[in-house]
């Protein structure tokens, strides 16, 4: 037996205890007289101690001793001198009696505490470095508590787990497949799913009417603080269902997921908003419900005063922000050069002042007079004190930068507190979304999201405005999760594929299996898939997923601890028949 007890585990009821333990040094601090050594495991720290009434041989093994150096130890539990309150173990240490030196160390890149001060890319390097220190041991703790949450819940509710491939063909979620070249067919490739959509649809077909899986789904995509190449999904598939089941069933799973992973009681109805409301109100299809601070547009009274950037602009929508009428000349030079971010993409921003004593100021006090001004403040709900912030232009673009600067008002008044949840659905998302550059229709959520039965009719006049049997779980402007109620009709998929100007052979070539499939009796089924890192990390209050992933990729999508990707060796090229020739930019 290595160990007793833990390094997190003695208290001051085990003093007079023997006892033994096993771990790291986390730090070694020499007093001359005295040694006190902390010694770490996932539990926790014990501090350990050596004095003159230490057996010799402890003396001089624990004068040798470093950092990370792993120890097995055994002593007596003794009652200390200065309590450290802030420590679980604090009451107490060990005074060592015997050590024995499992393994050394040498010095690590960065310490390994609480607050490490390595930068990103060292502690990346050296990740399994990275996984002793307690913020990151705490993250995925919560992540495997999540996950045995999710599966008890499923379980109970008759959902089977079940596994689906990863070498497949390519599925059309919208993103780069990554791609796997195949010896034994030579010059084929698999794809790696992109999430498992048309095999979960095959199982309804195949009569197991609830699945679920927590999937490695991986997509060749634009990284950011909440996207990964590779991620996680709480996939799931219902057959014999509606909509309001689907929302029904999960909501309930959120709630219990917040309730059992962070003690979060949420004991109301989830709001339920129409894509065209949070696209409205918040210009966001994932909008962030904590604080108000809505949009609100003002195209009609912005238009015909003779001002060129409103008259010109097919919207022209604002914000008011509480108690910022006092915002210095730099402060809204500094707000008018984030809009202008190529991110943000606005082209200026236009103010209100509302002071507190009733005056008005504004950037264009030119064209608008006073009375005009307070008309379009009090379409904004701006109150004595308020600072309103107007963009103008195309409406889908400046809806998007209203959305960005409304963030980014919360942010610095305050508003997003992390460990404030205001979890919503978001439904009847449009079914189709035009694309100008290639001119052609493409689906919103995927191409077998089945359209409201009521705007079928749509499908010849004004397919644009179609909406779909689609809903995403929001929480506080992240999308966690997103799912539909399927088309099960071969003829509907036809006409829906014929929408996106698939024609028939392609559609037969790239999802033969599903059409044939749908031919013997697919039933009525939806389903939803959850961002399990994201649910993660929204627990966790924190915007980077990395920090819930024991081995992530970097920005570039590189794995910098393994370096990978990388090229493979010629004999490996050779057993695929492959040559890798590179193409110039
Ligand atoms: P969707 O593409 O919306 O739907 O994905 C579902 C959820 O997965 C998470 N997610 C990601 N998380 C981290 N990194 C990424 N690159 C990434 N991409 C997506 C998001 C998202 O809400 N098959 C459908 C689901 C269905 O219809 O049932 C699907 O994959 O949290």
């Amino acid at each position: 037996m290595y160990r007793t007890h833990t390094c997190g585990e003695l208290r001051i009821e085990d003093a007079g205890k023997e006892v033994q333990l096993a771990g790291w040094v986390q730090k070694v601090r020499n007093l001359g007289a005295m040694t006190f050594i902390d010694l770490r495991d996932r539990y926790g720290i014990t501090q350990l101690v050596v004095d003159e009434h230490s057996p010799a041989q402890v003396r001089e093994t624990a004068a040798e001793i470093g950092r990370e150096y792993v120890l097995q130890v055994n002593g007596r539990v003794v009652e200390r001198s200065s309590k450290n309150p802030k420590m679980p173990t604090g009451d107490i240490e060990v005074a060592v009696g015997g050590i024995n030196i499992l393994n050394r160390s040498e010095v690590p890149p960065f310490t390994i505490e609480e607050n490490s001060d390595g930068g990103d890319e060292l502690r990346m390097k050296y990740r399994y470095l990275d996984l002793r220190r307690p913020p990151l041991q705490r993250n995925l703790t919560l992540r495997h508590r999540m996950a045995q949450s999710i599966r008890r819940f499923l379980d109970a509710e008759n959902f089977l787990e079940i596994e689906t491939p990863f070498l497949i063909k390519s599925t059309p979620e919208g993103a780069r497949d990554f791609v796997v070249p195949s010896r034994m067919n030579e010059g084929q490739f698999y794809a790696l799913p992109q999430s498992p959509q048309t095999l979960k649809q095959l199982l309804m077909v195949s009569g197991y009417d609830r699945y679920f899986q927590i999937v490695r789904c991986f997509r060749d995509e634009d990284l950011r603080a909440d996207r990964q190449p590779e991620f996680t999904q709480i996939d799931c598939e219902m057959s014999f269902v509606e909509q309001e089941d689907v929302l029904e069933l999960f909501e309930r799973m959120a709630k219990y997921l917040f309730r059992e992973t962070i003690g979060v009681e949420i004991d109301y109805s989830l709001p339920r908003m129409p894509w065209s409301e949070a696209m409205a109100r918040y210009g966001s299809d994932k909008p962030d419900i904590r604080f108000g601070m809505e949009i609100h547009e003002l195209t009609a009274s912005a238009h015909g005063h003779g001002f060129g950037v409103f008259d010109s602009a097919a919207y022209v929508g604002a914000i008011a922000a509480k108690g910022c009428a006092d915002y210095t000349r730099k402060q809204i030079d500094e707000l008018t050069e984030f809009v202008k971010r190529p991110q943000v993409g606005a082209k200026g921003l236009v103010w209100i002042r509302f002071a507190a004593d009733g005056s008005v100021k504004s950037s264009i006090d030119k064209f608008f007079a006073p009375e005009e001004l307070a008309a379009m403040g009090k379409e904004c709900g701006a109150e004595a004190g308020d600072l309103v912030m107007i963009l103008a232009g195309d409406k889908m673009k400046t809806l998007a930068a209203l959305n960005t600067l409304r963030l980014e008002m919360g942010d610095r008044l305050g508003l997003r507190d992390p460990h404030k949840f205001a979890p919503l659905w978001v439904v009847d998302f449009p079914l189709l979304e035009w694309d100008d550059e290639t001119g052609r229709y493409y689906a919103m959520h995927h191409p077998f999201t089945s359209p409201k039965p009521e705007d079928i009719p749509l499908f010849d006049t004004d397919p644009g405005s179609i909406r779909a049997n689609a809903y995403d779980f929001v929480v506080n402007g992240v999308e966690v999760g997103g799912g539909s109620i399927r088309i099960f009709d071969s003829q509907l998929q036809s006409r829906m594929f014929d929408l996106l100007g698939i024609s028939h052979e392609v559609a037969q070539e790239q999802f033969g299996f599903l059409m044939n499939a749908f031919k013997y009796g697919a039933p009525p089924h939806g389903g939803i898939a959850f961002g399990f890192d994201r649910f993660c990390s929204l627990f966790g209050g924190s915007d980077s997923i990395r920090d819930y992933i024991a081995f992530p990729k970097n920005n570039a999508g590189r794995d910098v601890m393994l370096d990978a990707p990388s090229p493979i060796s010629d004999a490996q090229l050779e057993e695929l028949n492959l040559k890798v020739e590179l193409k110039e930019k």
